[in-house]
C-alpha cells in the first residue's frame, strides 16, 4: 500500500487511467474532500452524478448516495470506498415495513428523504433532500395527504414551517440526534452574538435555538456570508474544513454533544471511507454498486420527479 504523497499520486494516476470522477460529501475527512473533483450536498452530488461524462464515479459518501449516482447514471461504474458506509435513517426504514405503511394509507402520497435504500425510493412518489424539501412541499396542494419518511425531524420541521400534518416515519439521524441543548446553550452564552446554523435533521430542541436552518450547502453559504466572525455549526463537524478554507479569518465552532465537545457528532458511517480504501476501490473497481433493474427504474422515477420539481 503506497503512503503519503505516493498514495495521493497513485489515486491521481488511477483516476486518470479509469476516466473517473471523485464526488465527495461535506462530511468526508478533509483529505478526501481535498482530492475530490466536486464536494457538495446530496442534491448537488446527485446532479453531478447525472451529468458527468466520466466512466467511473468514485463516490466518497455513504451507500444511499452512491446508489443514487448509479440510479441516475446506470451505464457508469459506481464505486464506494467502504460498502459498510450506511446511514441510521436508511436502517430505520426496511422496504417491507415501508410498503405496509404505504398500504395502510392508500390516500397519501409518499414524499421520501433521499437518505433511504433504493428499494424505498422505488416505493415512493417523490424524493426530497434537505435542500429541495421546501421547494417541493410548496408545490404540493395543501389538501393532498402525505406520508414523510424516514427522518421525523426533517418532516416535523417541514410540518411546522408549512402548517402541514404529514404522517411521519419515526427514523432519526444518530449524529444530529446527539447534540445537547444544555451544552449548546452554554456555548451560546460563551459566544454572545454568534449565530447558530443547524441542519434540519436536528431535533426541535436544537432547531429552536438556530438562526438559520438548511442543508449542508446552505449552512456553508451562511457561514461564509454572515457578518459575524464566529459561527456555531449544528451539523457534522467535517464541513468546518470547507468553511475554514473559504474564510480563514472566521471562527467556526461545532455544536457539542452531551460530553461538551463536537467529536461525538462525527458520522461513523462517513468516517469509514479512507484514502487507502479509495485507492483500492479505484485499482480494483470494487466495492461496486449493483442494483436490480426494476428497483433502479422505480427509484429513478421518484428521483427524477425531484430533479424536475427543483429545476
Ligand atoms: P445534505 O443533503 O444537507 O448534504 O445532507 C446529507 C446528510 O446525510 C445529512 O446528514
Ligand atoms: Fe446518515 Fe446522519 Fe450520517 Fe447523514 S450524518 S449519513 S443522516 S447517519
Amino acid at each position: 500500500m503506497p503512503t503519503g504523497t505516493d498514495l495521493l499520486d497513485e489515486i491521481a494516476r488511477l483516476k486518470n487511467e479509469r476516466n473517473a470522477v471523485i464526488l465527495g460529501h461535506y462530511y468526508q475527512k478533509p483529505e478526501i474532500q481535498d482530492l475530490s473533483d466536486f464536494v457538495g450536498d446530496s442534491l448537488e452530488l446527485s446532479r453531478k452524478a447525472a451529468e458527468t461524462d466520466a466512466d467511473v464515479i468514485a463516490f466518497c459518501g455513504v451507500k444511499f448516495m452512491a446508489e443514487t449516482a448509479k440510479i441516475l447514471s446506470p451505464q457508469k461504474t459506481v464505486i464506494l470506498p467502504d460498502m459498510k458506509a450506511g446511514c441510521s435513517l436508511e436502517d430505520s426504514c426496511p422496504p417491507e415495513k415501508f410498503r405496509k405503511f404505504r398500504e395502510a394509507h392508500p390516500d397519501h402520497i409518499a414524499l421520501t428523504y433521499i437518505n433511504c435504500s433504493a428499494e424505498v425510493k422505488a416505493l415512493s412518489d417523490i424524493i426530497v433532500t434537505s435542500s429541495s424539501a421546501e421547494t417541493i412541499i410548496a408545490q404540493i396542494p395543501p389538501e393532498q395527504k402525505i406520508i414523510f419518511g424516514p427522518d421525523r425531524h426533517l418532516g416535523g420541521y417541514m410540518n411546522r414551517k408549512f402548517g402541514r400534518d404529514m404522517l411521519l416515519w419515526p427514523g432519526v439521524c444518530i449524529v444530529h440526534e446527539a447534540f445537547s441543548e444544555t451544552e449548546l446553550l452554554k456555548l451560546i452564552a460563551q459566544h454572545p452574538g454568534a449565530p447558530v446554523a443547524a441542519h434540519p435533521e436536528c431535533p426541535p430542541h436544537i432547531i429552536d435555538h438556530a438562526d438559520m436552518v438548511g442543508s449542508t450547502s446552505a449552512i456553508l453559504k451562511f457561514a461564509k456570508e454572515t457578518d459575524s466572525d464566529t459561527v456555531i455549526i449544528a451539523t457534522e463537524p467535517h464541513i468546518i474544513h470547507q468553511m475554514e478554507k473559504a474564510v480563514p479569518g472566521k471562527t467556526f465552532i461545532g455544536a457539542p454533544g452531551a460530553d461538551g465537545n463536537c467529536a461525538c457528532n462525527i458520522c461513523p458511517y462517513m468516517a469509514l471511507n479512507t484514502l487507502e480504501k479509495l485507492y483500492v476501490a479505484l485499482r480494483d473497481l470494487t466495492p461496486q454498486i449493483h442494483l436490480e433493474e426494476d428497483v433502479m427504474n422505480g427509484a429513478r422515477r421518484s428521483l427524477t420527479r425531484m430533479l424536475d420539481m427543483t429545476g
